[in-house]
C-alpha cells in the first residue's frame, strides 16, 4: 500500500472517531436538563428582555447522527476503498482501477498497432500520430523540455533544429527510450576541465575564446591566449573548429545557441565543475510505442514546415 492509502485510511478513521466523541460529549452534557421543557437560558439578553433558551439537541437528531456513523462504518466494511483491501463486497479501488486501465490499454493497443516498428520519420508524416505524440510529450517530457519544447537552462530546446546528438531519426530514437548520462543511457559528459587548464587565468582565457567562437564581443588578447589552450584541451571533443561532435554529445560552440548560458560565469562554472546533464530513460516509464510516438513528435518539430 502506498503512503496515500494510509493517509486516507487515517483521515477516515480519525474523522469517524472525532464525530462519535463529539456527539457523545454533547449528549452527555444534557444531564438532568434532558427535557424539552427546560428553561435554562444562554444568558444572552437582547432588547432588554429577549433571552435565548439553551436546549439540548433533540434525541431523534442525535440518534440520526449515530445512525449515519454506523452506516459509514458498515459501508467501509463492504467497500473499504483502501487500495488493495477487499471488503465484504469483494471490491477494491485498486482492482477497479486495474480493470479500467486494462480496458483503456486494450483500446490503445489497437490504436498503437499501426505505429509499431515504424520509423519515426514515417510516423511524423501521420497527423493522428502527431496529435497522440504531442499529448505524450505534454504528459512526460514537457516538465523538463517545456510545453512548447523550447527547453530551458540545462534542458535542450527540441524545436530549433539544433542538436547535441544529431537530429537523425535513429539518434532521437536512441536518446528518448534510453536517456542521457544514466546507466544504460547514452553518455555525454564533460569532466571538470580546470585541472587540465591549470590557472584561473587560463580558465578565463579559454571561456573568453569560447564566447568569441559564436561571434560575441570579447577581449581579443584574452581570446587569442584562450585559443591555444582550446586547441590543446578542448578540440578533442568539441572539434578543432568548435563545431562539436554529435557522437560524444559535445555541442557546437560556434552557433550562439547555449544549453547552459553564454555569460563568462556560466561558461567558467562548466569548466570548473564539468557538465553532465541527465535525462532519465523513458522506456521503463512509458513503454516502447509511446516513446516512439513522442520521438516522432519531437522530430516533426525540428523539420522545416511544409
Ligand atoms: C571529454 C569531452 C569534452 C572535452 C575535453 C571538453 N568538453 Fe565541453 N562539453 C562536452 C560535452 C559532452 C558537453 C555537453 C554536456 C551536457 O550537455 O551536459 C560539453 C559542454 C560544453 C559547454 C556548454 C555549451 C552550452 O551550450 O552551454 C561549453 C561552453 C564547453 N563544453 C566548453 C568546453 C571547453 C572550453 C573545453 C576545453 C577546456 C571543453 N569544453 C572540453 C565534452 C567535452
Ligand atoms: C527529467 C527531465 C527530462 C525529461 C522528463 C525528458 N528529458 Fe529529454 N533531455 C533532458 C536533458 C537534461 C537532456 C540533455 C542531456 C545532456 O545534457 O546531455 C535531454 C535531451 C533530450 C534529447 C536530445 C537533444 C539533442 O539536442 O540531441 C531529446 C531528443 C530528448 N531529450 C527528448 C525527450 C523526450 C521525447 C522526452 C519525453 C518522452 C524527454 N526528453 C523527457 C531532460 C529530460
Amino acid at each position: 500500500m502506498t503512503f496515500w492509502s494510509y493517509y486516507v485510511i487515517a483521515l477516515t478513521v480519525i474523522t469517524l472517531i472525532a464525530s462519535t466523541w463529539l456527539l457523545w460529549v454533547t449528549s452527555k452534557k444534557r444531564g438532568n436538563n434532558d427535557t424539552q421543557s427546560s428553561t435554562e437560558t444562554t444568558g444572552h439578553v437582547w432588547d432588554g428582555d429577549l433571552t435565548e433558551y439553551n436546549k439540548p439537541l433533540p434525541r431523534w437528531w442525535i440518534n440520526l447522527f449515530y445512525l449515519t456513523i454506523v452506516f459509514a462504518i458498515a459501508y467501509l466494511i463492504w467497500y473499504p476503498s483502501a487500495d488493495k483491501v477487499e471488503g465484504k463486497g469483494n471490491w477494491s479501488s485498486r482492482s477497479q482501477h486495474d480493470a479500467e486501465k486494462a480496458k483503456a490499454d486494450e483500446k490503445l493497443k489497437v490504436l498503437y498497432a499501426r505505429f509499431d516498428g515504424k520509423g519515426i520519420d514515417a510516423i511524423a508524416a501521420d497527423p493522428v500520430a502527431l496529435v497522440t505524440g504531442s499529448q505524450i510529450f505534454s504528459n512526460n517530457c514537457a516538465v523538463c523540455h517545456g510545453s512548447n519544447a523550447a527547453g530551458g537552462k540545462g534542458f535542450p530546446n527540441l524545436s530549433d533544429g539544433i542538436w547535441k546528438f544529431s537530429g537523425e531519426p535513429e539518434e532521437i530514437l536512441t536518446t528518448v527510450p534510453h536517456g542521457v548520462n544514466v546507466p544504460e543511457g547514452r553518455q555525454s559528459v564533460m569532466p571538470p576541465m580546470a585541472p587540465l587548464l591549470g590557472s584561473e587565468q587560463a580558465i578565463t582565457e579559454t571561456a573568453v575564446y569560447v564566447q568569441s567562437l559564436s561571434g560575441l564581443k570579447v577581449d581579443e588578447a584574452l581570446a587569442t591566449a584562450g585559443g591555444k589552450l582550446y586547441a590543446g584541451v578542448c578540440a578533442a571533443c568539441h572539434g578543432a573548429d568548435g563545431k562539436g561532435m554529435p557522437l560524444l554529445g559535445a555541442p557546437n560552440l560556434t552557433d550562439n545557441d547555449w544549453l547552459y548560458g553564454s555569460s563568462l560565469e556560466d561558461i567558467k562554472y562548466g569548466l570548473v565543475n564539468g557538465r553532465n546533464g541527465q535525462m532519465p530513460a523513458q522506456l521503463p516509464l512509458i513503454g516502447e510505442t509511446e516513446a516512439r510516438l513522442a520521438a516522432a513528435y519531437v522530430y516533426s518539430l525540428s523539420q522545416p514546415k511544409k
